[in-house]
């Protein structure tokens, strides 16, 4: 691939606001609590200059929390010529200790540390930040040190038993701080305070919307793509729906999709799929029917990797196909999200599995990169496809992996095991939904191995295939655990599975979380 855009919605004119990540597993929850707040926020390192800080125009900065103590020698510190631009900045946690020790404050180690929930009294009338909040609140707090003294010339706002300086501020040298973290659910007035900083300290309308980050990509994609070819591929996942919808809101019929049928989709998804964006969307869509050639391609392959390779590659040779088909396409639009751009960069020590999707593209195929979703996290995405007027099967639809169903047969793959699957999934997943739980469950499928077991039917002897039941709980996927499905929802997804299923006797439930298992069987 040879260039890649700028995201739109980064660039987009919105005000910015900086989250310096200073190791906590907070910062995000920080960029999601003022996104909340309808601003545009970013996630950027502890190493950024201040020239760095100026070339991104933000309306404010956030320092977050870290695990780091401000005492130890190689604790990440910011540049102080951060403090010279005058740009509003919040410090939590850490980031309030680091503002202290960097600008003439005191932090101090205390006796015991400060964990969960507080009870935090205010000073007067509480600043500008937590002004208009009660005068004792509970807080959620998580230090070891503690700042003792704010720093030079700033006034502190509150205080804990713990915490002499619970948070701190001085709105003509623009610092704020604040001890406890406002970002977590536990501390209910947190965002409030998230709020004033934004409006008051930052001078930040609620302008970012799903709305107005409508209007900016679709202009910054205009801009971009002038009048060539566009394509895309769609998985059938959200986010190369949401992607599609966005860029052909922006040119209309320069963009084509492509849409590769494998076969090993779940049941109607590729009837869903094609029905949605061909009938209602009416975008240009090249439909690959190609269950054939992909089980003619896992014919006789049993290893998981083999199976994810030979997948893998069919479906490039299939695009290229469609490449050709649509004269000068040089742009490729890809679904890539938030999480994505934060994580990369991040070596993993050991591939646990070749994930593939339509960004596992070669590079010797030329195109330029589209990533309308750069800055989004999923359920922004989400929200988007909503507004776009993408219906809820495709915008509430689970995470389902590029292989399909060629990961969830243990063994080889058939046509016949296919059918099996999927009837068997679309019993678990209806059931689920039948019973409330589909949004609280992060993927829910079933898996068909590769073994036989014997039972008993009506008198008779049956020597059938077992399916096995997969729901997990999960925030992002990396670590999960299984869900507690009611037994009785269990009870009926088994007693159908096994009447209306025909070569099944047997259903499993799948007790693992993630570590030590994986969330799919392979
Ligand atoms: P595992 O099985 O590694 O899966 O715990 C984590 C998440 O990733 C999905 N997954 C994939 N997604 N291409 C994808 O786009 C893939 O090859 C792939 N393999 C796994 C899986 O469904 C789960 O949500």
């Amino acid at each position: 691939m040879s260039a890649r855009s700028p995201a739109p919605g980064s660039d987009g004119g919105f005000a910015t606001v900086l989250v310096v990540d200073f190791g906590a597993q907070y910062a995000q929850l920080i960029a999601r609590r003022v996104r909340e707040a309808h601003v545009y926020s970013e996630i950027v390192a502890p190493t950024i200059t201040a020239a760095e800080v100026v070339a991104k125009n933000p309306a404010g900065i956030i320092f977050s929390g870290g695990p780091a103590s401000v005492h130890v020698d190689g604790a990440p510190r910011i540049d102080p010529g951060v403090y010279e631009l005058g740009i509003p900045i919040l410090g939590i946690c850490y980031g309030a200790q680091l503002i202290a020790q960097q600008n003439g404050g005191l932090v101090d180690r205390t006796d015991r540390g400060e964990y969960g929930r507080t009870t935090m009294t205010l000073d007067s009338d509480g600043g500008s930040l937590l002004g208009g909040t009660p005068g004792e609140q509970p807080v959620w707090m998580s230090h070891f040190d503690a700042i003792v003294k704010p720093p030079v010339g700033v006034t502190a706002t509150a205080s804990t038993p713990d915490a002499p300086v619970a948070a701190f501020e001085n709105s003509e040298q623009k610092l704020y701080g604040v001890q406890f973290h406002p970002e977590v659910i536990h501390t209910p007035h947190g965002q409030h305070v998230i709020e004033r900083f934004l409006r008051e300290a930052c001078g930040a309308d609620a302008s970012w919307t799903m709305a107005s980050i409508i209007d900016t990509a679709v202009e910054q994609i205009r801009d971009q793509v002038g009048d060539n070819r566009v394509l895309c591929g769609l998985s059938g996942g959200v986010d190369s729906a949401v992607a599609a919808a966005l860029v052909h809101k922006a040119i209309g019929h320069q963009l084509t999709c492509v849409f590769v049928d494998t076969g090993l989709m779940r049941l109607n998804e590729g009837e869903q799929v094609v029905e949605t964006f061909d009938r209602h969307l009416g975008l240009e869509l090249i439909h690959v029917k190609a269950a054939d050639r992909f089980f003619t391609a896992l014919s006789g392959i049993i290893e998981p990797e083999a199976k994810r390779k030979a997948i893998g590659e069919l479906f490039i040779r299939i695009f290229e196909d469609a490449k050709a088909q649509v004269d000068g396409a040089g742009f490729l639009v890809q679904g890539t999200l938030y999480p994505d751009v934060i994580e990369s960069g991040s070596e993993h020590a050991a591939t646990i599995k070749s994930h593939h999707n339509v960004g596992g593209l070669p590079d010797d195929m030329e195109f330029d990169l589209i990533e309308p979703l750069r800055s989004l996290f999923k359920d922004e995405v989400r929200q988007l496809g909503s507004e776009l007027g993408l219906p809820d099967e495709i915008v509430q639809r689970q995470p389902f992996p590029g292989p399909g169903l060629g990961v969830r047969i243990i063994g080889e793959v058939t046509a016949d095991k296919v059918a099996t699957l999927q009837h068997a999934d679309a019993i678990v997943r209806e059931e689920l939904k039948i019973a409330g739980l589909e949004r609280e469950i992060w993927q829910s499928f079933a898996v068909l191995p590769d073994i036989r077991s014997v039972g008993v039917m009506g008198d008779e002897r049956t020597y059938g295939y077992p399916i096995i039941i997969r729901a997990v709980t999960s925030e992002d996927a990396m670590t999960a655990d299984w869900a507690r499905i009611p037994y009785d929802v269990l009870e009926t997804m088994s007693s159908r599975v096994i009447n209306e299923v025909a070569g099944v006797n047997r259903v499993a439930y799948d007790i693992t979380s993630k570590p030590p298992g994986t969330i799919e069987w392979e």
